[in-house]
């Protein structure tokens, strides 16, 4: 009986002190399971798939490689000055296709599923919502 209850402590004792796992926002708990999938999907993919590189980390277009680009990356605040629109479905079209009318350093990605396409478009969304 002693030792058991040895034992109990020993592993509430061990749990407790194990390193806490990192929090997520509270925005992004308290989002339907399907909705934070395409949004940690669409995160995955700007970064694997270089967008990050071009446009930046938080999507303001000053990326390591935006320097050296003319025209620049977007910004993704600026939702007026897209050429191919700004909802989620355009620059899932964009994505695809690149910017077809202006020559700009903007690449095609016809191997993105519509699935992949949409959700790096819900990320930029989400930048564009929540880093100002
Ligand atoms: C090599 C640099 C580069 C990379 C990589 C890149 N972009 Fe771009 N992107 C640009 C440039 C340049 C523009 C054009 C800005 C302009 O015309 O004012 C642009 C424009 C855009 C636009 C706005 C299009 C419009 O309608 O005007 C979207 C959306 C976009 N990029 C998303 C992405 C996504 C998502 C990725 C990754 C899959 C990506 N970009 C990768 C350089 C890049």
């Amino acid at each position: 009986m002693r030792r058991t209850s040895f034992a109990l402590f020993l592993m509430l004792f061990l749990a407790a002190c194990s390193p806490q796992r990192p929090q997520m926002p509270a925005a992004l708990a308290a989002m339907p399971q399907a909705e934070r999938d395409e949004l940690l999907q669409g995160r995955s993919l700007y970064h694997i798939r270089g967008c990050a590189a071009c446009h930046g980390i938080a999507g303001h277009g000053n990326g390591d490689r935006a320097s050296r680009l003319v025209p620049p990356p977007m910004d993704f605040r600026l939702t007026n000055a897209y050429l191919q629109g700004s909802s989620q479905e355009a620059m899932a079209a964009t994505i695809r296709t690149g910017l077809t009318n202006v020559k700009s350093a903007m690449p095609k990605n016809p191997f993105l599923s519509l699935e992949e396409r949409m959700a790096i478009s819900r990320y930029i969304i989400h930048m564009r919502e929540n880093y100002k």
